[in-house]
């Protein structure tokens, strides 16, 4: 499955960056939540499945220490070239989310923004568990997803992913060893459900 969606975004890296590889794509809402969240952060930040690293970069010109990760090297490309250094020095690596190169314990935060989505339900606990690993105690997760009303597959304009009800996605997190502290929802016309759990690394 990583393979499938790293050669599915790999092929269409740079429309993804166009399009949505810059914080001008991001709901203020969403910004918002992100930076109150990275505020109340102490040690260094993991932006994991950082795509083009429009994230990673705002986060490290807040003033945080932040690497960002992602398994399409030409993600990881652009993100070096565009923001690597500019005004900040960031450290983007390719690498993958079920297996992170970082370890026990050396973040305290990870944001995880539309980046487990295309993980099959079953194969979720994966990168849960990277996450918990690498967090120090009381360390915090932010993920951002599709939230639904069931588990389901659905056809995302890059490759297959899921939509999550919260309920769901916080008995997970709560197995995987996490504390959940906040949830967000949001629901437009014309745009898919918006979920966003924090959680805190127990
Ligand atoms: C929807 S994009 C989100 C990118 C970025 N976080 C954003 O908000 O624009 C999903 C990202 O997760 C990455 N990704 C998905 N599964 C991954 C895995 N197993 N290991 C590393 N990266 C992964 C993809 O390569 C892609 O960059």
């Amino acid at each position: 499955m990583t393979e499938r969606v790293t050669r599915a975004y790999s092929a269409r890296a740079d429309e993804y960056t166009a399009v949505l590889g810059s914080m001008d794509a991001v709901h203020p809402d969403d910004r918002a939540l992100v930076d109150a969240w990275a505020a109340g952060r102490r040690g260094p930040l993991l932006d994991a499945g950082c795509g083009p690293g429009h994230w990673t970069a705002h986060l490290a010109r807040q003033g945080n220490r932040v690497i960002g990760i992602d398994a399409v090297p030409a993600f990881v490309e652009h993100a070096r070239r565009t923001h690597g250094a500019v005004d900040v020095d960031i450290d983007f690596r390719v690498g993958s989310l079920d297996a992170l190169p970082f370890g026990d314990g050396s973040v305290d935060g990870v944001l995880a923004w539309y980046s487990v989505i295309h993980h099959e339900p079953p194969r979720i606990g994966g990168p849960l568990a990277e996450f918990r690993r690498v967090l120090s105690p009381g360390g915090g997760l932010l993920l951002g997803f599709f939230e639904g009303p069931a588990v389901e597959a659905f056809d995302h304009a890059v490759v297959t992913a899921f939509r999550w009800p919260v309920p769901s996605l916080a008995a997970l997190l709560n197995e995987a060893g996490f504390d959940v502290v906040d949830v967000h929802t949001r629901s437009a016309p014309g745009h898919r459900p918006h979920g966003a759990v924090s959680a805190v690394r127990r």
